[in-house]
């Protein structure tokens, strides 16, 4: 995975089927186990430009995980950049300086590319915008494979806000390589964006709009849940869309429920002790799934 080694990781289509499998391989190791110092003696900047929770510390337990240490921040109001006027640019001049690697999450759609164009250190993506979220769907993909025995011909149900979730624009990205069946549903005001169903249509995967997951969830082996993306628009939305109990008594046995997090509404607490709900553990593959790609990215 020389691309990784070279760049670190800024988008989904940077890598290959092959890639991606080697590397949900790897992190199946890290998940039965496997201990590795490979970060030992380097430093990786942590920096968030943007609020997070679960990849933030995900990706700092990994890197500690495997022998590393962490600088960097969670608040970026704290900053020269935001206080003293100081450049985009030259922040990521000085975290070069400072570190030997990037994980970066930022608002604007992006901000990452722009990062590994400017820095000589590999640089990781921890969401830029709308636009991606690679590592989410790396640890999306090795939860589907993980709950469902195999990724290709899964039939994944996509719900909720498909226009401003960078989860889902990632996740529909790496479907075209797995040949999954598309069930799209959501509210008529949060559909998915029409270049995102070209380049479905154009690597043949089929897909149908739905309002209503009952319509569907016979049908499903993993549904895919997300909250409204509020801080991506402006003004007031007036949607409502969840799943509850009643629908889950017509859902096969095998479905998961999987959702990024963190959740509102669409996603109550009472499933959380049905053996449908699988979003915890989702979250913590989240670790070797990071171990996984940092282990690629510094190894030898
Ligand atoms: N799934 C996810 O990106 O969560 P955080 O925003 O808490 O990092």
């Amino acid at each position: 995975m020389q691309v990784l080694k070279n760049n670190g990781l800024i988008a989904l289509q940077d890598l290959t089927k092959q890639d991606i499998l080697d590397l949900l391989s790897h992190a199946k190791q890290f998940k039965d186990g496997l201990r590795k110092d490979t970060l030992n003696g380097r430093v990786i900047a942590s920096c968030f430009f943007e609020a997070s929770t679960r990849t933030r510390l995900s990706f700092e337990s990994a890197v500690a995980r495997l022998g590393g240490k962490t600088i960097g921040f969670a608040d970026s109001g704290a900053t020269s950049q935001a206080n003293k006027g100081e450049s985009f640019v030259d922040t990521l001049r000085m975290l070069n300086c400072y570190a030997d690697g990037l994980i970066m999450r930022h608002p604007n759609d992006g901000a990452a590319r722009l990062a590994s164009e400017i820095m000589t250190i590999p640089v990781v993506n921890a969401g830029d915008g709308a636009n991606q979220h690679p590592t989410q769907t790396l640890l999306d993909l090795f939860s589907i494979q993980d709950s469902q025995g195999q990724l290709d011909g899964v039939n994944l149900g996509l719900m909720g806000d498909l226009k401003y979730s960078r989860t889902i624009h990632s996740l529909i990205s790496a479907s075209k390589l797995f040949n999954m069946r598309l069930f799209l549903i959501a509210p008529p005001e949060l559909r998915i964006e029409s270049e995102n169903l070209h380049e479905l249509r154009r690597h043949g995967i089929s897909y149908s709009f739905h309002s209503d997951a009952s319509e569907v969830i016979d049908k499903l082996d993993c549904l895919y849940l997300t909250r409204l993306q509020k801080e991506r628009f402006n003004g007031e939305l007036d949607c409502n869309y969840g799943i509850n109990l009643e629908l889950l008594s017509r859902a096969k046995p095998n479905l998961r429920i999987l959702h990024p997090l963190p959740r509102l509404d669409e996603l109550p607490a009472a499933i959380d002790d049905t053996p449908y709900a699988y979003y915890f553990q989702q979250a913590q593959n989240g670790v070797y799934v990071r171990q996984a790609l940092l282990d690629i990215i510094f190894g030898g």
